[in-house]
C-alpha cells in the first residue's frame, strides 16, 4: 500500500473501513465524504457497457451503448489487436456513461457446448482465452477505466450456480482452470477480480483463502482488489479473511455491522480488514483520475461493431457457392433475418444504440437481385409444417436459398443452461426441406455457443457461422456472403457430432451439490485427441475464400533452455486471388513426460493480412510456460528435458509442418522421492536412479532366486507371475519387506538411509 493510501486509512474510522468493502447500492461503492473518499460507478460487461439509468434501484433499464460482439464471436477473431481497439471503444462508452469500472471480461472455460453463459466466455482453450483477456483488458484500461476478471474460478456452468461444489484436482485446476486468470492477471494486471459464486472443492470462492490469497495476491502478486459476484458472499468476515475485498451489491448495513464488530472483539484482525481498504482506496483514487465526461462516437463504435463480428465470423462449409455470383433471386428464410440474434440474456444484455437488421443489410447489397423472405420458424422451438412448405415453394422458385437459422430466443442466457446441442425439430427439418429443393442453400447461424449440425450439413451448400454478432454483425454477415469481406474466423471452440462425445458428458451438470471435473486437463480438443472422437469441426477450423501456402518453417535452435524459450518462424503466403487474413497456431507436442499430457496444446498464434500472391514471414515466441505442466507435488509449473515438437498448423488437424527440439530443464526441483515411492520412481529421479542402480540389481537377483519368471526356468516357486514387474510399481519399503531375509538391517532402517543418502546428494 502507498504511503499516501496508507495515511488516509489511519484516518479512518472502524466503521468506515467496513462500510467502504461494502457496495452504497447496487453499482456503486461507499464514499467517505469527511475525507474525500469518492464512490465509484461499477457496470456490466463484457461486450458492452451495461449502465442502469439509477444506479440506486434495481431497475434494469439501461443506457444505449454499443452492443459489440459476444466473447465466442470475439474469440474467433483470434486478434489481440482487434480487442485492444475494442477495448478503447468500451472504455470511451463508459467514461461517456460515468462508469469507472466495467465488469468483464470473462475468461471461464467452456467445458461443456452446453453451458449458458459460453457466449460470454471465449474458448476452450485456456491459452487464447488468456491472450485474448491481455488485448481486451489492456484496451479498456489504457483510456483509464478498470476492468473486473471474472467469475474466478471454475465457473463453468449454470446449473446450480450459486452452490455447486466444483471437485477438481489441483493440477487441472491450475493447468485449465486458473491458467487464463493467471496470463490476465500478471499480464494486463485488471483492476478488480470478481469471485465466482459456485464452490471449490467444497469452499465458496467468496470464502476460498487459498484461491483468493494464496494464488491471487500472494503467488500471482495481484494488488487490485477482489469484488464478489453480485450477492455470492455468505459469511462475511470468513470471505473477508479469505480474501475477499468488497462485497456487492450493498447496501448491506448488518454486514458492516459484522465487520466492526468482529474486528472490536478481537475475531478479525484489523490489518486484514485495512489491506482490503488499502486496495479499494488505491482502485477509487485510480478511477477519479480519467474525468466521466462527454459522449461517445455511437457512429464509430458501430463501424468498429461491424468490423469485429466480420473477423470472427467463420466459413464452416462452402462448396464454392459462396462469395454469392450470378444469381437473380434468393429466397432469404428465417425469422432470425429479420429478429436478429445477436448477443445472449442476463446481466450482459445491452441497450443496443442501433439494431441491423439481416435482411436489410442483405438488401442494400442486392444490386439486381431480388429477395423473397418467408419465416421459416416461429419464435419458439413449437413446429409448424407450413412454415416449411412456404419456405420450400420459395427456396424452389429462387436461384439460391439463405436461411437465417437461430435457436429460440432465451435459449442461451446467463442462469441455466442449454438443455440441447441441437436445434429445434422445426429448424432441422426446415433446413433439410430446403436443401432437398435448392441446391444452393446457405445456412447462416447465429448462436452464441455451437449447435450440432447433424446430418443438415450434408446437403447444404455453405455454412456460416456468424455466432451472437452484436448490433453490427448483419453487415458483416452480407459483406461475406458477397464476397465484399474474406471470411477469416477459426473456431475457439470445437464443435462436436453429439453432446454423448463431449468431455463432461458423463459428469454433467452435477448432482447432490457437487460436479466432478474428471475428465481433468482433457477439455475441448484435447479430450477428442485423447480418445480419437471425430469431431463435426475441430479447434482452430475456418475456411477462407482464397488459400495460403506454410513453408520455409524453422526454430531459433534445436536445442535450448526452458527458460529461454524458443521462436518459431515460418512463412505464409496467399496463394489464392483474393486478400486475405489466415491464423496461424502452433502447438507444442511433449514426445515423454513423466505426468500424462495432453497430445499438444496450443501455445503460440498470429494473425496476418496477405494480399493475393504476397509473403509474410511470422515469428512466434515460445517461452517457458508453452513447455510446463502443473506439478502437484512441486506445486509449481515445471518442465523436463527431452524432445518437444513443434506443430505449426491451420488447425488443431491440420498441421503444415513439424519440427523437433530438445529442451534443457534449468530447474533445481527439490526430490520428492519419499517413503511411498515405488522402484520406478527411484529410477525416473535423476538422483534416485544414481543410489538406486546398485540396489536394483540386487533386488533383481533377489527376486530371481526366490521366483522364477517363466516357466522354463521353474524353479518350483513359479506363480505364473513376472515379480519384477510387479516390484517395479511397488513402493521400495514393501520390496524390502519382502526380501527383509537378504538384508542386513530392518527394512525401515534401509529405506531411512536411502532417504539420508539421497538428501545428501541436493
Ligand atoms: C453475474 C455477473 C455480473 C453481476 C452484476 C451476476 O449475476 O454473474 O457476471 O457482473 O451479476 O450484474
Amino acid at each position: 500500500m502507498s504511503e499516501n493510501i496508507q495515511a488516509i486509512v489511519n484516518k479512518m474510522t472502524l466503521e468506515e473501513k467496513a462500510a467502504l468493502c461494502t457496495g452504497a447500492s447496487a453499482w456503486t461503492t461507499t464514499p467517505v465524504e469527511r475525507l474525500g473518499i469518492p464512490e465509484i460507478v461499477v457496470s456490466d460487461g463484457p461486450h458492452g457497457v451495461r449502465r442502469v439509468a439509477d444506479v440506486n434501484s434495481m431497475n434494469m433499464n439501461s443506457r444505449p451503448a454499443t452492443c459489440f460482439p459476444t466473447a465466442s464471436c470475439l474469440a474467433s477473431t483470434w486478434d489481440t489487436d482487434l480487442l485492444h481497439t475494442m477495448g478503447e471503444a468500451l472504455a470511451e462508452e463508459a467514461i461517456a456513461l460515468n462508469v469507472d469500472v466495467l465488469l468483464g471480461p470473462g475468461v471461464n472455460m467452456k467445458r461443456s457446448p452446453l453451458g449458458g453463459r459460453n457466449f460470454e466466455y471465449f474458448s476452450e482453450d485456456p491459452y487464447l482465452a488468456g491472450e485474448l483477456a491481455v488485448g481486451l483488458i489492456n484496451g479498456i484500461q489504457s483510456k483509464g477505466v478498470g476492468t473486473s476478471l471474472k467469475h474466478y474460478a471454475a465457473n463453468n456452468q449454470e446449473f446450480h450456480r450459486l452452490s455447486i461444489s466444483v471437485e477438481v484436482d489441483e493440477r487441472t485446476l491450475h493447468e485449465t482452470y486458473l491458467a487464463a486468470f493467471e496470463k490476465a492477471v500478471k499480464v494486463a494486471k485488471p483492476w478488480t477480480v470478481m469471485c465466482a459464486y459456485n464452490k471449490v472443492n467444497g469452499d465458496y470462492c467468496s470464502e476460498h483463502h487459498k484461491l483468493l490469497t494464496e494464488i491471487l495476491k500472494n503467488d500471482w502478486k495481484y494488488e487490485g482488489f477482489v469484488v464478489s459476484d453480485w450477492g455470492a458472499v455468505h459469511e462475511r468476515v470468513t470471505s473477508l479473511v479469505a480474501g475477499l475485498d468488497l462485497e456487492m451489491p450493498g447496501p448491506q448495513e448488518r454486514r458492516v455491522k459484522a465487520v466492526a464488530d468482529a474486528v472490536r472483539n478481537g475475531t478479525l484482525d484489523e490489518s486484514i480488514l485495512d489491506d482490503s481498504v488499502g486496495r479499494i482506496l488505491g482502485i477509487v483514487f485510480k478511477a477519479k483520475k480519467t474525468p466521466k465526461t462527454g459522449s461517445f462516437d455511437a457512429a464509430q463504435h458501430h463501424i468498429l461493431a461491424e468490423k469485429i463480428a466480420s473477423e470472427g465470423m467463420v466459413l464452416l462449409k462452402n462448396n464454392g457457392v459462396l462469395p454469392l455470383k450470378d444469381i437473380q433471386q434468393i429466397a432469404v428464410i428465417g425469422q432470425s433475418a429479420m429478429h436478429p440474434y445477436y448477443q445472449g440474456g442476463g446481466s450482459s444484455h445491452i441497450n443496443a444504440t442501433q439494431v441491423d437488421i439481416p435482411f436489410k443489410e442483405l438488401q442494400s447489397r442486392s444490386e439486381n437481385v431480388e429477395l423473397a423472405y418467408v419465416e421459416g420458424y416461429a419464435n419458439d422451438d413449437s413446429f409448424h409444417q407450413e412454415l416449411i412448405d412456404e419456405a420450400v415453394k420459395t427456396a424452389s422458385e429462387a436461384d439460391a436459398a439463405i436461411l437465417y437459422i437461430a435457436p429460440p430466443p432465451s435459449w442461451e442466457s446467463e442462469g441455466y443452461d442449454r438443455q440441447s446441442l441441437d436445434l429445434p425439430k422445426q429448424h432441422i427439418t426446415l433446413i433439410k426441406s430446403v436443401t432437398k429443393v435448392q441446391p444452393n442453400t446457405v445456412v447462416v447461424l447465429n448462436n452464441g455457443a455451437p449447435v450440432g449440425v447433424g446430418d443438415w450439413i450434408d446437403d447444404v451448400a455453405a455454412v456460416l457461422e456468424s455466432w451472437m454478432m452484436g448490433q453490427a454483425g448483419s453487415a458483416a454477415i452480407a459483406d461475406i456472403l458477397y464476397g465484399r469481406i474474406n471470411p477469416s474466423g477459426k473456431l475457439a471452440e470445437t464443435i462436436p457430432h453429439r453432446i454423448e462425445d463431449t468431455p463432461p458428458f458423463l459428469n454433467w451438470p452435477g448432482e447432490t451439490g457437487k460436479v466432478f471435473y474428471g475428465e481433468r486437463m482433457f477439455i475441448g480438443y484435447r479430450y477428442y485427441e485423447a480418445k480419437s472422437i471425430d469431431v463435426q469441426y475441430p479447434f482452430g477450423y475456418g475456411l477462407s475464400y482464397t488459400s495460403f501456402q506454410y513453408s520455409n518453417p524453422r526454430l531459433s535452435s534445436t536445442s535450448f533452455k526452458d527458460k529461454d524459450g524458443l521462436t518459431v518462424s515460418v512463412d505464409i503466403t496467399n496463394t489464392g486471388s483474393l486478400a486475405g487474413k489466415e491464423i496461424i497456431q502452433i502447438y507444442v507436442h511433449d514426445h515423454e513426460s513423466t505426468l500424462i499430457r495432453p497430445e499438444k496444446e496450443l501455445k503460440g498464434f498470429a494473425k496476418v493480412d496477405l494480399q493475393p500472391g504476397e509473403t509474410k514471414t511470422v515469428d512466434i515466441h515460445l517461452d517457458f510456460r508453452a513447455f510446463a505442466f502443473y506439478h502437484p507435488i512441486y506445486k509449481d509449473w515445471i518442465t523436463e528435458n527431452g524432445a518437444y515438437d513443434i506443430l505449426i498448423a491451420a488447425s488443431s488437424i491440420d498441421i503444415r509442418h513439424t519440427l523437433t527440439a530438445n529442451l534443457e530443464c534449468t530447474l533445481h526441483l527439490p526430490c520428492i522421492l519419499d517413503k511411498e515411492s515405488t522402484i520406478r520412481e527411484w529410477m525416473d529421479d535423476p538422483r534416485g536412479k544414481i543410489i538406486m542402480t546398485p540396489m536394483f540389481e540386487q533386488i533383481q537377483n533377489q527376486a530371481r532366486r526366490t521366483f522364477a519368471s517363466d516357466e522354463s526356468e521353474d524353479n518350483g516357486n513359479n506363480i505364473g507371475m513376472d515379480v519384477m514387474d510387479m516390484f517395479t510399481d511397488m513402493p521400495l519399503l514393501s520390496v524390502f519387506a519382502f526380501q527383509q531375509s537378504a538384508l542386513t538391517m530392518p527394512a525401515e532402517e534401509m529405506l531411512d538411509s536411502l532417504l539420508n543418502q539421497l538428501h545428501n546428494l541436493e
